[in-house]
């Protein structure tokens, strides 16, 4: 979604501004624009349309080695020139990017207008331009004045032509990044954007707001307390960011899986005691038999990853545990349970369902742990203690990656409150080896591209499918229809396997194909079952399997996975779906990593 980027230093100032938002592309957006301070004056350069579309047009004078930049995903005011960002105030002496949403942007507009400022957009952020110009004293004074008039959330960048010195930029909601570079200062709402230039961050907090010079930043509080912030390393290079030989990040992330679970795992194994060390969730032994169930909240695939883990966690842990899209959650007033253990799981960590989520978890008192994988993200800020996913970055706004991660944190979340209640130490040994043979063997279903791509592409003719899983199975099912869905614009739709004859049978036939998850375990006869009466109505069947387990000659295709333990199963079923999706969506000649209507990170109402 929205993205802001700012440079202040020793260059000229559009280059890096547009390179910066190129590197924000993969977040979804739909017009972009630049803002540089040159002598004398603030020239704009915006456009609806693509990042290399503003490069290609930008005026030959476009000096100014301060700027601005911002890609918008239209939400006030469709996505046209006129609204997108940045936005300049009436006397064009400020210009304004920001993210997020000012609530009470239209009583803002009808004032201004009242006093005879003619308004050049249908946006809430043009208000912040024309209010920040009204006010006196230095651009900080300036800033934190509009900000007492703005209800809403909101990162903004502003600069000012009266102070051709500085940029300031506050955060209320909405992620800000400083990037310190040698004599150059960079901003950014995600480190996507300067990593390139900088990997020392500064990650403002809610209610923060600094000034940027050239040659370093100030931050302080909107009483004018100046606040105290160190510089972090960012972990992820430039490299992790780029696409090298891969015709798609989804399709390179799906590839990385093997080192990313490694990376998941490192330092977190302990082969002596048979348990995880978990450092990150801030809690002893005996809080943490003191828990008397696990809440996980999530949106989309999150959501279903969540569901993974709380079917492991209540497995093996023996704690009663589900998972709700945290997109409900926050709207239904929940009571919030002291001996609960609730569990935030995002990748980005700002989808803002979560976030909200959260907060209301945590103003009831509610103890929440975060598995997200974006370090310093607003829900890893927001949260008592997580683990992080160590997932590298991900472009793709089909999640693939970070998800397998979710699952293997969940796992190892599960396997640590299971040994300090009745696993023993022989389980928890069985479950830490299949943890250990996880990237092998996902190596191994990876490998089996050019088959899933040509079934992929039988797959990709039918207008709609289902994916049916039981128990484990189910979210691993929920979780294909998804990826399938989103990037192949096929109706996709999971269902229990159970419930199919209670309603979907109907819908069998010849032109609807099913995709079973039907694993090795102690429900094989009862999965069996569901294939054979979805074969009896002429359904053509894909099995999802393990080796050995032998399916009735029913006309399927197999689709054969490594078997690991019946809990850890579900993580290797997974990965073979994303494959089927990737491909499908390849064949049928969609942009996999631009799919329709959808954004990288969610962080809008
Ligand atoms: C699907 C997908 C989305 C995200 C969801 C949550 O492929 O990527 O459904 O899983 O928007 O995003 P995060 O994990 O960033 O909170």
């Amino acid at each position: 979604m929205c993205g802001i980027v700012g440079y202040i230093g020793g260059k000229p100032a559009a280059p890096v501004l547009v390179d910066g938002l190129a590197r924000l592309e993969y977040r979804g957006y739909d017009s972009a624009g630049v803002a540089v301070l040159g002598s004398g004056d603030i020239r704009v350069h915006k456009d609806a349309g693509r990042v290399r579309d503003l490069e290609a047009s930008l005026p030959k004078r476009f000096g100014g080695k301060i700027g601005i930049g911002h890609t918008r995903w239209a939400t006030h005011g469709g996505p046209t020139k006129d609204n997108a960002h940045p936005h300049l105030s009436a006397d064009n002496t400020v210009a304004v990017v920001h993210n997020g949403i000012i609530d009470n942007a239209g009583a803002l507009r009808a004032e201004l207008e009242d006093a005879g400022v003619k308004l050049r957009s249908e946006t809430d952020t043009e208000v912040i331009a024309h209010l920040v110009a009204s006010g006196n004293g230095k651009l900080e004074d300036k800033v934190l004045q509009a900000l007492r008039r703005i209800e809403g959330t909101y990162g903004i960048a502003v600069i000012d032509l009266e102070h051709p010195d500085r940029i300031v930029v506050a955060r209320n909601g909405s992620p800000i990044i400083l990037g310190v570079g040698e004599h150059e200062m960079h901003i950014a709402s995600d480190a996507a954007a300067l990593v390139r230039y900088t990997r020392q961050v500064v990650h403002l907090d809610d209610g923060e707001v600094a000034t940027v010079r050239a040659d370093g930043y100030h931050t302080f509080t909107a009483d004018a307390r100046t606040t105290t912030k160190t510089a972090e390393t960012v972990e992820w290079s430039e490299e992790e960011y780029a696409r090298g030989d891969h015709e798609h990040f989804m399709v390179k992330e799906i590839h990385e899986q093997p080192d990313a679970v490694q990376r998941c795992l490192r330092g977190r194994l302990d082969e002596r005691f048979h348990t995880v060390h978990l450092g990150g969730l801030n809690m002893d032994a005996r809080e943490a038999r003191e828990i008397r169930r696990v809440k996980i909240l999530g949106c989309g695939s999150a959501y279903y990853a969540g569901q993974i883990g709380a079917q492991f966690i209540e497995e093996v842990a023996r704690i009663p545990a589900d998972a709700e899209p945290a997109s409900e959650f926050r709207y239904r007033n929940p009571v919030v349970e002291r001996d609960t253990l609730y569990v935030a799981v995002s990748q980005s960590g700002e989808t803002l369902d979560t976030l909200v989520a959260v907060q209301e978890l945590k103003r009831k008192g509610g103890r929440v742990i975060g598995l997200v994988n974006v370090v310093g993200s607003s829900i890893a800020r927001e949260v008592d203690g997580g683990i992080y996913l160590h997932a590298g970055p991900e472009v793709s706004v089909a999640s693939t990656k970070a998800l397998t991660n979710m699952a293997v944190a969940f796992a190892m979340l599960g396997i640590h409150l299971g040994r300090i209640r009745d696993v023993s130490p022989a389980d928890g040994r069985r479950l830490i080896d299949g943890l250990k043979k996880l990237p092998e063997q996902i190596a191994s279903v990876v490998a089996q591209e050019p088959v899933l791509a040509e079934t992929a592409k039988r797959l990709a003719q039918h207008e709609s499918l289902f994916f049916v899983g039981r128990t484990r199975g189910y979210p691993v099912a929920r979780e294909g229809a998804q990826k399938f869905k989103e990037i192949s614009y096929r109706h996709a739709e999971a269902y229990q396997s159970s419930e199919l004859k209670h309603g979907p049978l109907a819908l069998i036939s010849p032109d609807v194909p099913t995709v079973a998850i039907t694993p090795q375990d102690e429900l094989l006869d009862r999965n069996i079952g569901a294939l054979q009466e979805i074969a009896a109505r002429s359904g053509p069947l894909y099995v999802v399997t393990h080796p050995g387990v032998e399916i009735p000659d029913l006309a399927a295709a197999e689709i054969v996975v490594p078997k690991n333990e019946p809990e850890l199963d579900p993580i290797l079923l997974t990965i073979p779906l994303q494959l089927l999706a990737y491909h499908a969506a390849v064949a049928l000649g969609h942009d996999v990593d631009k799919p329709r209507n959808l954004a990288k990170s969610v962080t809008v109402e």
